[in-house]
């Protein structure tokens, strides 16, 4: 029969990630708290609602995510808003803690949900999930040829196939200032030619033309000077530094002077890893970071470089071949008959008290209900308790792989199942008859 109740549903862009799916999760965000934990990382929490001012200040008022993207609201006469990224709220923990007297460089990692109100597509959600670092008081360039690398070998490491590397150098403040004339020179007298999203940025954030999409831009964008040529003596030193620190390191990458990526809080070393095009189309773009030197000192801090990046956790799923574990408990205990309840949860206790994942049957169903629920969590064993087994002390322990049972006493039973379940799996049995 049919309700009439209305379904309640999630907000579009914003999903549901069920347990099914979260064994993947869990191996990617393990694969990267360890591959940042080996570099010397640390894990940051800071909250998900920070106050606006923060990402006005630190993302820039003439960026997309400041523009139209965030979630915003008042709440007791305070502007906030839900965390669109993640390196505004722990540059400000940072600032706030004083933790530039603290230590003379800060690595520190995090992963959490991010909101942006951005058209949803495969890739592309309102509420997302970021795996990030960010490294504060290294100036460079070792440290961003690190990064690149170890991310490189991390995204090798979860299974995504041949991770292409983007770099490129916008250089520190006066660079940029003498390169902006420069691209508004060259724009201006095509400015009609131009999308009309980037006559307006002519005025507002012309290097954002560079990374546009529109193809009307991409022959003016072309015909541009390139940012590379405009860097000052000390950007090229570091920009070329960098490059030797890849090339020893043996990182393949390519150079994209295009590259400028959409928050303004950029300085010189920037870039992008890209990959599964053929699963992600246009939102290939698996992560992205960048220096940023001016925001400690933006945000009220000293004068302190940092550079971080940050991946979106859904497209390393879409893109990496991990496999979720089928198992999602070492032992099932199947107490059959009128009086084995109570022995059944005592058993299960002891099991997982021996740190073995287990569940006991409660619902009083039949053996045959039992054996299926066992099969479908993936136990590698059966704990079978009916009255003549209570009675007489023992348990009957079926390997559910191999097909083999025996009864074994119940003071012992628990040494037994761990010493099965920490033994590897056998091959499964050809089926008799089988072709
Ligand atoms: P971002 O490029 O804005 O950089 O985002 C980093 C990554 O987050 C993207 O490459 C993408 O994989 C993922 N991402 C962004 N938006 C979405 C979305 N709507 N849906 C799904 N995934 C998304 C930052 O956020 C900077 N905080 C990175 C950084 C850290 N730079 C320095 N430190």
């Amino acid at each position: 029969m049919g309700s009439s109740t209305p379904l309640v549903k999630a907000v579009k862009g914003m999903n549901d990630i069920l347990p099914a799916e979260i064994a993947r999760w869990h191996a990617v965000e393990g694969a990267f708290a360890r591959a940042m934990q080996r570099q010397g990382y640390r894990e940051v929490r800071t909250p998900y609602v920070e106050p606006t001012p923060l990402f006005v200040r630190a993302i820039g008022e003439a960026t997309d995510v400041v523009e139209k993207e965030m979630y915003s609201f008042t709440r007791h006469d305070e502007p906030l808003t839900l965390r669109p990224e993640g390196t505004a709220g722990a540059i400000r923990a940072y600032v706030e803690h004083g933790v530039h007297n603290q230590e003379p460089v800060t690595r520190w990692y995090y992963l959490g949900p991010m909101f942006r109100a951005e058209r949803p597509q495969r890739g592309r959600y309102r509420q997302f999930y970021q795996l990030g670092a960010e490294c504060i008081g290294d100036p460079g360039p070792g440290c961003d040829a690190e990064m690149i690398d170890a991310l490189a070998g991390f995204l090798r490491e979860i299974g995504v196939a041949a991770p292409d590397v983007f770099i490129n150098s916008i250089g520190s403040g006066d660079t940029r200032a003498r390169y902006k004339d420069a691209l508004v020179a060259a724009l201006t007298p095509m400015k009609d030619e131009l999308s009309a999203d980037s006559q307006r940025r002519l005025a507002t954030n012309p290097l954002r033309i560079l990374d546009s999409k529109h193809p009307a831009d991409a022959e003016a964008v072309a015909r541009a000077p390139t940012i590379l040529d405009f860097l000052s003596d000390a950007d090229r030193a570091h920009w070329d530094e960098l490059r030797r620190d890849l090339d020893a390191l043996g990182t393949p990458y390519t150079v994209d002077p295009k590259l400028v990526r959409g928050l303004d809080y950029y300085t010189r070393t920037l870039f992008e890893i890209k990959g599964a095009y053929d699963k992600l189309g246009a939102g290939s773009t698996l992560l992205g970071g960048g220096r940023y030197d001016g925001m400690v000192k933006d945000l009220g801090g000293p004068e302190v470089p940092a550079i971080g990046f940050a991946a979106g956790l859904e497209r390393l799923l879409i893109a990496s071949d991990v496999e979720a574990p089928k198992s999602v408990v070492d032992v099932f205990v199947a107490p059959v008959g009128d009086g084995t309840q109570a022995a059944g949860l005592v058993l299960a206790r002891d099991v997982r008290r021996a740190g073995l994942r287990c569940e006991v049957d409660t619902r009083k169903a039949s053996m045959k209900a039992q054996l299926r629920r066992a099969n479908a969590l993936g136990a590698r064993v059966c704990l079978i308790l009916g009255d003549r087994e209570v009675n007489q002390g023992v348990v009957e322990m079926k390997e559910l792989a191999g097909h083999v049972q025996e009864a074994v006493a119940r003071a012992d039973v628990v040494a037994r199942v761990a010493a099965v379940v920490a033994s590897p799996v056998p091959e499964a049995s050809p089926k008799e008859g089988g072709a």
